[in-house]
């Protein structure tokens, strides 16, 4: 495998980007292809079998470059395809989860609340990641549908996304909120409102931190010089205009994540 190959990284919109700014923070010199799979967005609400075909579609498109490596960044393509994908490709596959256990260890013993979409919730994945868990705290799950779609469309600092999560979060109290679906990273600072003295906590820094040892352990880290970004789409007129807003918004917002971390 070559080392200078580009990593591919994987969602079903803008929501990957948040594991990408993080990923750029800790390997900037590494090639990237971001993906997006817009013209089948948003996957929360489709079927396991609907969401599958555009992952294999848009992990195809990903290999014909000759990536040396997939990032799933999504939870809801990790949960329905993840495995698919391994039995696949020979270059190390690597998804998301939502980051229970941590948050879980975090919480010791108060509550937790986590959102995702229906289709995350739903699957096989998550409900043993549940089961394992449930008994060492409370646990409230909070599926989000039509949130992704807010964030998609630009609305994740405004009136419109704040309505959306006081319904949503109307009569929770939780220690510990996990953002189980990589586009709710950009409504941070809204959640961090409704939740301000709480752990708000998301796969993305351990997927990134995993990226990271997974290259190093299979000697696939890139040696120096620039790094580089190239992104697709499967609606490309549609997601390209796009993608340098939210790039710079996340990583504006993984400042702020960091800064409460240290
Ligand atoms: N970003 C995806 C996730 O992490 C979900 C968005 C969608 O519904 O397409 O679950």
């Amino acid at each position: 495998m070559n080392r200078e190959a580009p990593i591919g990284l994987f969602d079903s919109g803008v929501g990957g980007i948040s594991v990408l700014g993080r990923l750029i923070n800790l390997l900037p010199r590494e090639n990237y292809i971001y993906y997006a799979d817009t013209a089948r967005f948003p996957y929360g609400d489709k079927s396991c079998a609907e969401v599958k075909a555009g992952v294999l579609k848009a992990a195809a498109a990903m290999a014909e470059r000759g990536v040396k490596m997939l990032v799933v960044a999504c939870n809801t393509a990790t949960a329905a395809a993840i495995e698919d994908l391994r039995a696949k490709y020979d270059f190390p596959v690597l998804g998301i989860e939502p980051a229970l256990k941590p948050a879980v260890e975090t919480a010791a013993g108060k509550s937790v609340a986590i959102i995702a979409t229906s289709l995350t919730l739903k699957e096989e994945k998550f409900r043993r990641l549940f089961e394992a868990y449930r008994e060492k705290g409370e646990i409230i799950n909070l599926k989000a549908p039509g949130l992704a779609d807010l964030v998609e469309s630009g609305h994740y600092r405004d009136e419109m996304a704040r309505a959306y999560l006081s319904e949503l979060f109307a009569g929770v109290k939780a220690d510990t909120v996990v953002l189980g679906c990589t586009h709710y990273l950009f409504l941070w600072e809204l959640i961090r409102e409704f939740f301000p003295g709480a752990e708000i906590i998301d796969g993305g820094e351990g997927l990134a931190r995993n990226v990271c040892r997974t290259l190093e352990e299979q000697g696939l880290l890139k040696d120096g010089g620039e790094g580089s970004i190239t992104v697709l789409s499967s609606d490309e007129a549609l997601f390209l205009p796009r993608f340098d807003g939210f790039f710079q918004d996340i990583l504006s917002i993984l400042a702020l994540v960091s800064h409460k971390m240290t």
